[in-house]
C-alpha cells in the first residue's frame, strides 16, 4: 500500500489545465522522484498532494484513506510535510527559533532537535543567527529540518538542490539518503536526473501536466534517451 498517492488528478488554474489525469504514488520507505522541465507541472503535483491545489477530478489518498476533501492544515497534521521551492524559512527569526516553531505540530516520532542537529550540525553552530544570514544550502537544510521536526509520514521536497554548488548538492543528497534510511518516505522533485539517479527507487516524468513515464531507476537507465528527451529544454 502506498503512503501517499494522487489518482487521476486534474488541476486547473482558471481555465488552464495544469494536471491531466496525473497519478503518482509513494510507498513505505521509498524515495520517489518526479522529474520534468520548466513549467511541466512538478510543483503543481506537490501542491495537489498537500491540498494547496484543489482537485477538479481524481483522488488524493493518504495511508489508504481517501483524503481528497481535506485542507492543507489537516493534511499536514496527518503527516504530509512540504518543503517548497522558495524554502519559506522565517528570515528574521534565528535558526533555533525556526526549528522550535516547526515543533508546534506535536506529531510524535523519531525526529527531535538533537536528531536534526546530528544530521545538519551547521544548524546547531548557526543556531543564534537570523535565518536570512544562512547560505542557500544552509537555508535548504533548515527548511528540510523544519519538515522533519513535524515527524511526517512523507516528506515532499521541491527542487531542493536547485542553484546550489556541487559540494552542497552532495551533502544534501547524502542527507536525503540518511533520512530515507531512517524510514522516511520522500517525494523528490527535480528538473534533471543528476540527484534522482543517485537516490530514487522509482521515478516519474511529467510534461504538460501528464505523467509520461514511470519506472524504477534501473528501468530509467535502460530507457535513458527517451527520458532525457522528455525533460530536455
Ligand atoms: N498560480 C498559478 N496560476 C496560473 N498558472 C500557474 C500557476 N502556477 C503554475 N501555473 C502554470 O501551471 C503550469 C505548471 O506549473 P508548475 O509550477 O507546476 O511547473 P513546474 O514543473 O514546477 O516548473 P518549474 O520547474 O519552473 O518549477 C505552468 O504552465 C505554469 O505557468
Ligand atoms: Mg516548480
Amino acid at each position: 500500500m502506498s503512503i501517499l498517492a494522487l489518482e487521476e488528478a486534474d488541476v486547473f488554474y482558471g481555465k488552464a489545465q495544469a494536471l491531466q489525469r496525473a497519478s503518482i504514488a509513494v510507498g513505505q520507505g521509498e524515495i520517489v522522484s518526479l522529474i520534468g522541465r520548466n513549467g511541466a507541472g512538478k510543483s503543481t503535483t506537490l501542491k495537489a498532494a498537500i491540498g494547496l491545489a484543489p482537485l477538479r477530478a481524481g483522488r488524493r489518498v493518504l495511508g489508504g484513506q481517501d483524503v481528497t476533501g481535506l485542507k492543507p492544515s489537516q493534511l499536514a497534521r496527518r503527516g504530509i510535510a512540504f518543503v517548497p521551492e522558495d524554502r519559506r524559512i522565517f528570515a528574521n527569526l534565528s535558526v533555533h527559533e525556526n526549528l522550535v516553531l516547526a515543533q508546534v505540530m506535536d506529531r510524535r516520532g523519531p525526529w527531535t532537535m538533537d536528531r536534526v542537529w546530528r544530521l545538519f550540525p551547521v544548524l546547531k553552530d548557526r543556531g543564534a543567527q537570523p535565518g536570512n544570514t544562512l547560505s542557500g544550502g544552509e537555508q535548504q537544510m533548515l527548511a528540510i529540518a523544519r519538515g522533519l521536526l513535524t515527524n511526517p509520514a512523507v516528506l515532499l521536497l521541491d527542487e531542493p538542490t536547485e542553484g546550489l554548488a556541487p559540494l552542497v548538492v552532495e551533502q544534501l543528497t547524502e542527507a536525503m539518503r540518511t533520512i530515507n534510511a531512517e524510514g522516511m518516505a520522500i517525494l523528490l522533485v527535480e528538473q534533471n536526473l543528476r540527484v534522482p539517479m543517485k537516490l530514487a527507487h522509482r521515478q516519474y516524468v511529467i510534461d504538460h501536466g501528464a505523467m509520461l513515464w514511470s519506472g524504477t531507476t534501473a528501468d530509467l537507465l535502460a530507457d535513458r534517451a527517451r527520458v532525457e528527451a522528455l525533460i530536455s529544454i
